[in-house]
């Protein structure tokens, strides 16, 4: 007899002891064709014990299923919670090279008012030997002094608001976080001869972490810093322009200190990406800075221009 390869021999249910044992032990194409044959045979009541063995089926099915959606489900919680340690570890290590930076700038921004303070007292001294004090004297005197340690105490209250840990929102303008980050750094920069120029159309106002904004910028105008020494440039200027258009806030800081290596400007946001000897820098900084940008929901991106680089903070409004 002709047999066509293409129809499958029916499959014969030899026994009838345990029809439901030999149904179990079919696979599931087998299986199905046990259901065409039994609903045109006379064991349609093999129907009933077929649907239990397909019931079985797919209950054994969905139980797998659980256990592989359970354990996928942890695995994914467990890596989760490595990038979170992750970004933690990374966040901790950007504000501690930060504070180390810091330290040496209000270090220079004490060293002044310090020097200015005991010049006076000695003044006074001599002053008063000469018969020189007197009410007006010592009105000049307290006045002066004041001015000294308000600038010693605005330095050392920016640094610690920065450096505890409050990252909730707030409303604050993009020139109040800018005095801020002045405050902690002007003395440092003029006496790295960078000149840091401010220009903007209108105020701009955000309601987000006003320090973490503030770390963003200190990165930048700090990798220029080091640009600037490290290729002993002369002419050293950062300018932070801000402005806005129909749909976003820009924050633009564009430096003359020769530009990103190309060798290494396309993956300058990725983690340890760095042209600095160990111990000078880590390759986090601008990392964290993209974090800060996508925590306003924005981006932050770098271009090399004729004499440096320029970085640009995109916040949507
Ligand atoms: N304004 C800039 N001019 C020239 N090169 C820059 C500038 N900003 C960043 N770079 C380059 O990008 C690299 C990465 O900067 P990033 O701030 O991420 O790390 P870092 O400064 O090396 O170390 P860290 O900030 O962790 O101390 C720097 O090592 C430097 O080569
Ligand atoms: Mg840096």
């Amino acid at each position: 007899m002709n047999k066509n390869p293409f129809i499958k021999p029916p499959v014969s249910i030899k026994s009838r002891k345990n029809p439901r044992g030999e149904y179990t032990n079919l696979n599931t194409e087998d299986l199905l064709d046990a259901v065409k044959q039994s609903a045109h045979s006379t064991h349609r009541g093999d129907l009933d014990i077929l649907l239990e063995v397909f019931l079985d089926r797919y209950n054994a099915r969905q139980d797998e299923l659980d256990k592989i959606n359970h354990s996928l489900e942890k695995q994914i919680k467990t890596e989760h919670k490595l990038a979170r340690a992750n970004q933690k570890r990374y966040e901790q290590q950007s504000k501690m090279a930060l504070m180390g930076e810091m330290m040496d700038a209000i270090a220079h921004q004490w060293k002044q008012p310090l020097n200015a303070l005991s010049m006076m007292s000695e003044l006074l001294e001599s002053d008063f030997d000469d018969g020189d004090v007197d009410a007006k004297y010592i009105h000049q005197y307290t006045n002066d002094t004041h001015l000294q340690i308000q600038h010693m105490t605005n330095t050392l209250s920016e640094f610690r608001n920065f450096f505890r840990p409050k990252l909730t929102k707030e409303k604050f303008t993009i020139g109040e976080a800018l005095n801020s980050v002045m405050t902690l750094v002007k003395d440092e920069f003029i006496k790295n001869n960078i000149y840091i120029e401010v220009s903007k159309k209108e105020e701009i106002e955000l309601v987000e972490s006003k320090n973490e904004l503030i770390h963003l910028i200190l990165n930048i105008i700090n990798n220029a810093k080091d640009a600037f020494n490290e290729r002993d440039i002369t002419d050293r200027k950062i300018l932070i322009d801000y402005f806005t258009d129909d749909t976003n806030i820009y924050l633009a800081i564009t430096d003359s200190a020769g530009g990103i290596p190309e060798s290494i400007i396309k993956d300058i946001f990725e983690p340890n990406i760095t042209t600095k000897a160990i111990g000078k820098g880590t390759g986090i900084g601008l990392y964290m800075s993209m974090q800060i940008a996508k925590k306003f929901h924005g981006s932050l991106s770098v271009k090399n221009i004729e004499h440096g680089a320029s970085f640009l903070l995109k916040i949507p409004l």
